[in-house]
């Protein structure tokens, strides 16, 4: 089993990470094997060039740092991305990797319109994990945005760990609400895992 983790916060200490990692480590205590990438440590990255390549060739032509963890959404069965909301939004390093997802999606998606179309096999499970300081009855459109690029891009099962009310300069004072994002994240971790050991394919193999 393997899991892929697009951690879309730049900071290390902070509440994105801290709740990722405590989904990495259930799962990788459940066997999987985990691949964290922090796109915030890249440096030679670029955006989606509309170059359509993708298109006929099926993987982006840009041979930067985000070539490999696009890669390896072919590898996974559990894609996790992380991010917190900035400005409504994921953070904008995610949403510049998330533009080259499209080269995940089949062409045929934008001709005829059909929804499930996309490039990854199936079987896969999505994450989002998204921190905010908002209250919880905000942002669930960003889910929903994230869950539809997935299903673009052949992934169907979504999933969603909201984390509200964590305000970046106020990790001491919020520290009994992030145990509690932590538990759900590692709970979270254990269903997905769960999930994936009695998939018809693992009892086949
Ligand atoms: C540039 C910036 C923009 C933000 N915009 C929002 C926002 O629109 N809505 C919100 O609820 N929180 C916003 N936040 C707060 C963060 O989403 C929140 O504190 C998050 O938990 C920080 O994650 P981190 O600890 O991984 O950095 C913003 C924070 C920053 C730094």
């Amino acid at each position: 089993m393997n899991v892929l983790i697009i951690n879309g916060s730049p900071r290390k200490t902070g509440s994105t990470t801290t709740i990722t990692n405590a989904f990495g480590e259930v799962a990788a205590a459940h066997g999987a094997t985990v691949r964290t990438y922090n796109l915030n440590d890249m440096r030679d990255i670029r955006g989606c060039q509309s170059c359509t390549k993708c298109w006929t060739t099926g993987s982006c032509a840009l041979q930067d740092d985000f070539a490999l963890p696009l890669a390896d959404h072919n590898w996974a069965d559990i894609i996790v991305w992380a991010t917190p909301v900035y400005m409504d939004d994921m953070s904008g390093i995610l949403k510049l990797f998330t533009d080259r997802m499209f080269s995940n999606v089949k062409p045929e998606y934008y001709s005829d319109f059909i929804p499930i179309h996309g490039r990854l096999g199936p079987g896969k499970q999505f994450v989002l994990i998204q921190t905010q300081a908002a209250p919880a009855d905000m942002y669930e459109a960003l889910f929903k945005k994230c869950a539809t690029i997935m299903r673009d891009c052949g992934v169907e099962d979504s999933r969603w760990l909201h984390c509200a009310g964590l305000w970046v300069q106020d990790m001491e004072g919020q520290a009994e609400r992030l145990q509690s994002y932590k538990k759900q994240a590692r709970e979270l971790a254990r269903e997905v895992c769960k999930g994936k050991e009695l998939s018809p394919i693992a009892v086949t193999i």
